[in-house]
């Protein structure tokens, strides 16, 4: 069976920590795309590991990791994060990137910095890791991949074509320095040892012999931050969707079996954009709080609302979600009562929308319809068996699953290995 695990909300659902539990029975873990915007936490044994591009994956003995080519790398950040796990005592023998991935330049960074910094209008709140302009010189076809920093010859011949288009756009639309071919070339070579031991040009044979093997896909992000389906243009620059799978990592879509949604008992969204059921009071403190909810990327706080069947049902669908595993359900242990949106009210009109209408720009005429369910006032962390779980407990993810007509077969309690219950 391989599965892809795709964050089903605005990203931070806690997909690290499924991803960790369904790694022990995968050969190989993909990463298909985006960059060092994600921010993965895994807790073992007390211990926190915290993942930006290696697969958490790599946590386990003998696995192999790859970094596909749907991926965008800043080779520091990259260096840093292994040189952490090295330093955990961590085997990274295993952890093989895609001479296929693009590399996010300082250029990248410095563009990002700057947009985030000085548009207030139409300010996306990105992580200012420049992923957006590395994706938008990927798709411009004037982007830097792994490979081109192994072929110096090859290499200048691009930066030929690249960098009097780059420095262009950096002095004139930005103002921002130039970048002269030496410095790029001092860079690229610095790249190149980053990524030495672990780029793989023999992806294709690793794949090949997957065939028959476990493959878990891991996204990042989620399903309303990509950039075909997501709350455009508040989203992020790749496609975190089930079927990024396929185009970021090599391997085709009918290696795909299972497509497993992660979504938390609420929501919860960093930087700019709608969020219909956003709770600016009380109630979104206390989700706030109890549920930790500080970016592990930015240390942003992040806004918090109630369950959204409306953006999750969409998720299903073009996220290609085959079950769901509900995370942070324990957040409401003592909470009397939980909300659940099922539809949008146009606030205008009155008209109600079941279906996710995708033109954000409208969102703020929408107020959510909520249906409300009785808490269960019972510390959950230790349960480990669904049918221990409060009955009220179990009538809330009942609901869910009629709502979304998807089973949520996960149930995490917990940020531990452990509090996990398998329905
Ligand atoms: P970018 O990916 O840095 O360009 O940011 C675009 C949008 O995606 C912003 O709203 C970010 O806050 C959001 N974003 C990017 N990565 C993550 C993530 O891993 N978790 C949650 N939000 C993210």
């Amino acid at each position: 069976m391989n599965k892809v695990v795709v964050g089903a909300q605005w990203g931070d659902e806690g997909k690290a920590k499924i991803t960790d539990l369904l790694a022990q029975d995968a050969d190989l873990i993909i990463r298909y795309q985006g960059g060092c915007n994600a921010g993965h936490t895994v807790v073992v044994d007390n211990k926190t590991f915290k993942f930006h591009l290696v697969p958490s994956g790599i946590l386990y003995e003998g696995k192999d990791c790859f970094i596909g080519a749907g991926t965008v790398i800043l080779p520091e950040y990259f260096e840093e994060e292994v040189q952490g796990l090295i330093n955990d005592g961590i085997d990274v023998s295993r952890l093989k990137v895609s001479p296929l991935a693009s590399i996010t330049m300082p250029y990248h960074t410095e563009v990002d910095g700057y947009t985030e910094n000085t548009s207030t209008k139409g300010k996306i709140g990105t992580t200012k890791k420049g992923i957006g302009p590395t994706y938008t010189d990927k798709y411009a076809r004037i982007g830097l991949k792994i490979q081109d920093l192994y072929s110096l010859d090859t290499l200048e011949e691009k930066l030929d074509v690249i960098l009097p288009l780059k420095n262009k756009t950096l002095e004139k639309v930005y103002g921002l320095q130039p970048y002269t071919k030496e410095k790029v070339l001092e860079l690229c070579q610095k790249y190149a040892k980053i990524f030495e031991p672990y780029v793989c040009f023999e992806w294709q044979e690793l794949l090949e012999k997957s065939r028959n093997k476990k493959v878990l896909f891991e996204g990042a992000q989620g399903v309303m931050l990509d950039i075909d389906y997501g709350t455009y243009p508040f989203v992020t620059s790749s496609n975190p969707i089930g079927g990024g799978a396929a185009t970021g990592s090599g391997f085709g879509p009918k290696m795909i079996d299972e497509v497993i949604g992660v979504a938390k008992a609420y929501v919860t969204r960093v930087g700019e954009g709608p969020f219909v059921t956003e709770l600016s009071n009380e109630i979104g403190d206390r989700i706030r709080e109890v549920g930790h909810e500080y970016g592990v990327t930015t240390g942003r706080p992040r806004r918090c609302g109630w369950f959204d069947a409306v953006t999750m049902r969409y998720a299903v669908l073009v996220g290609g979600l085959t079950t769901v595993a509900l995370t942070k359900v324990d957040v409401f242990d003592r909470f009397d009562e939980i909300k659940v949106c099922t539809a949008y009210k146009d606030n205008r009109n009155g008209k109600i929308y079941k279906s996710y209408p995708t033109d954000v720009y409208m969102h703020k005429y929408l107020e959510p319809v909520y249906e409300t369910h009785k808490g269960w006032n019972e510390d959950i962390t230790g349960i480990r068996e669904y049918s221990n779980l409060p009955e009220n407990c179990r009538k809330y993810l009942a609901r869910l699953e009629e709502l979304l007509e998807v089973p949520v077969s996960i149930v995490s309690v917990g940020p531990d290995r452990e509090q996990t219950i398998f329905k």
